[in-house]
């Protein structure tokens, strides 16, 4: 029995949270360029993740489709990946890349604070790669073949006290990347990415952004590129599960006394 060709084998679907800006939405132009079709997930941004959507058509002429959902939501999280299997067929991959990131500190820190991190930024994650586990055994996926990518934060390895809820939620997610690699193989594989200062934010001007993304032993952080192109070696790398890939130029290897957002 001979295998089917490359251009005869259905394309491989993806869902990527917070896709319609930024970074989500450079991973989506990214794997589209590599063949993926990609659904598109947004909350408030649904102009934008429409035209993310067009342009991966543009680029691989599959249709990409966009799905809505406030993460914070655990139903309607819950609904989102039968939604994309239902639009698609199947679902191959998650990529975790929504995140709230909102300012808060020692002095300032409230339960209401830490939950809402909580919820989107690690909550989410878990239940979609729940999700995704049961799609693949449903669908008896071969081993490894569907996989979970959290987007992580060099400031994991590089502590300082700002945003302290939003760097508890990520704590989180990187103590969930390990447990759910181990509870979900050998069907789901699971993978950080961890990027460094990769754009700026509406804390910083685009002079201090530039002087601050060469302080690293690189001299240079990441680029979106960059974590794009290592959230595809993620998904591609079969022998890949259980850890994370740091993409930012050697950052966290300095110290830093404060967020970038606040240097
Ligand atoms: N940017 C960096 O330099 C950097 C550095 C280190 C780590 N990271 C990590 O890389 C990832 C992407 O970074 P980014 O700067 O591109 O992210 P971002 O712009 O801060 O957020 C990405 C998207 O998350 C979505 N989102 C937030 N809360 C949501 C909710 N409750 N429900 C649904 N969607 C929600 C938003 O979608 P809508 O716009 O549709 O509402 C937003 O556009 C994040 O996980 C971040 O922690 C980024």
């Amino acid at each position: 029995m001979t295998s089917p060709s490359p251009a005869a084998m259905p394309a491989r679907t993806v869902l990527i949270t917070g896709a319609a800006r930024r970074l989500g939405r450079e991973m989506a132009l990214h794997l589209a360029r590599s063949g993926w079709q990609v659904a598109v997930h947004c909350h408030n941004s649904l102009a934008e993740a429409e035209q993310t959507a067009r342009d991966c058509h543009a680029i691989n002429g599959l249709e990409h489709r966009v799905l809505r959902t406030d993460l914070n939501d655990e139903s309607a999280t819950r609904a989102l990946l039968s939604q994309a299997v239902a639009l698609f067929g199947q679902v191959d991959a998650v990529v975790n890349n929504a995140s709230l990131f909102e300012h808060d500190a020692a002095d300032s820190f409230s339960y209401e604070r830490m939950v809402q991190h909580l919820r989107s930024n690690t909550g989410a994650p878990i239940v979609l790669a729940q999700a995704l586990h049961a799609h693949a055994c449903a669908r008896q996926a071969p081993a490894g073949a569907a996989v979970v990518v959290n987007l992580l934060d060099q400031k994991l390895w590089n502590p300082n006290p700002d945003f302290l809820s939003y760097t508890l939620s990520k704590a989180a997610l990187e103590a969930a990347n390990t447990l759910l690699a181990q509870a979900l193989a050998p069907h789901v594989r699971v993978v950080g990415v961890a990027p460094g200062l990769t754009l700026t934010s509406h804390m910083l001007s685009q002079d201090k952004f530039e002087q601050l993304h060469q302080l690293s032993p690189l001299g240079r952080s990441s680029t979106p590129q960059d974590v794009a192109a290592t959230v595809r070696f993620a998904l591609d790398n079969a022998s890949i599960t259980g850890t994370t890939l740091l993409v930012d130029g050697g950052q966290h290897l300095r110290r830093f006394e404060r967020d970038f957002s606040l240097m």
